[in-house]
């Protein structure tokens, strides 16, 4: 089959199905082209909780859908590729969280959405990267516990006056960039502004002009009178920027910055998923009821 027959095998499956595809900013260009909806996590999540469609095929990682199974358990949710994971999630388990609780008590749990499910239920609240500073700021204890992303727990250090006690989790992907690449960005587009993501390093964080989800990202191109771009995140969104924005010019902070786990979801996987409705994601409902106070906590604020 070549792309297009499959493109429009894809959507005949879809409408017979009453599916909805859902695709995170940093997709394939292909994935992209064929989902109803892309966003950042925080708006995934909403999407997910809002669709009428009795099956929603996440192209993202399995986090993503997991959030999505949480808030929809009564939809069918597809992940096309079930080793699509991230692997800054798995770098906290349940057993880890509990045992850091009980070292720490008194503390209320902020995790990041990029968290397994079970993780989820041993928090107290979700925050995901467009709304970590408030959610931390809309709780009334002076110390908090961050899992699992140390540098996203230093970018909100720096918006907040209670005491962030992060765990020491990383996004591979983010935590390479280097202020020695913003400067060689500086040097190489002086007129243009440098975006980076809240995942990248403090010192990073520091050097850039704004610090944006990917979500915001998306938002601010189409604000901005900027002509010029330097984007410091995955360089998948640099294909939704482009196509957003054509009379602009994005250029990444640093080329190949790729998160190898989101480019596993292709389209011959999102047909095959359609078409054999698996692989299905599951929360059990134990882990699910706990899980889903975290997150609708957060999608109250
Ligand atoms: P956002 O799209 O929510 O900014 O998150 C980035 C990310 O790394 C998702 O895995
Ligand atoms: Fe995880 Fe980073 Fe990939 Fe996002 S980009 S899924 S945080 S590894």
């Amino acid at each position: 089959m070549n792309p297009l027959e499959l493109k429009e095998k894809i959507l005949e499956l879809k409408t017979s199905r009453k599916a909805i595809i859902v695709a995170h900013n940093y997709q394939l260009p292909e994935i992209q082209d064929i989902a109803d909806f892309i966003g950042d996590s925080l708006e995934l999540s909403r999407k997910a909780a809002q669709v009428e469609a009795e099956v929603i095929v996440f192209c993202g990682v399995h986090f993503m859908a997991e959030t999505a199974a949480i808030l929809a358990p009564e939809k069918i949710v597809l992940l096309p590729d079930l080793q699509a994971g991230c692997p800054m999630a798995n770098m906290i388990t349940p057993e880890e969280l509990k045992e850091w609780k009980k070292q720490l008590p008194g503390r209320p749990v902020v995790c990041y959405i990029n968290t397994t499910a079970a993780v989820k239920a041993e928090a107290d609240i979700c925050c995901t990267s467009s709304n970590a500073v408030e959610v931390v700021n809309s709780l009334e204890a002076e110390e908090i516990l961050f899992v699992p992303d140390k540098n996203l727990g230093s970018y909100v250090q720096r918006y907040t006056s209670k005491k962030i006690i992060s765990w020491d989790g990383f996004c591979y992907v983010h935590h390479h960039f280097s202020v020695g690449e913003v400067n060689e960005a500086r040097r190489r587009w002086p007129e243009a502004q440098i975006w980076v993501h809240p995942e990248s390093p403090p010192e990073v964080v520091e050097a850039a002009d704004l610090v944006l989800s990917t979500g915001k990202m998306v938002k601010e191109a189409r604000l901005t009178d900027k002509k010029e771009i330097v984007i410091g995140t995955e360089e998948g969104i640099l294909y939704r920027l482009k196509k957003e924005n054509p009379e602009k010019n994005f250029y990444p902070l640093k080329s190949g910055s790729l998160c190898f786990n989101m480019k596993k979801i292709t389209l011959i996987k999102v047909y095959q998923a359609l078409q054999s409705m698996e692989p299905k994601i599951v929360v059990p409902t134990i882990i699910r009821e706990r899980a889903l106070r975290s997150i609708e906590k957060m999608i109250s604020i």
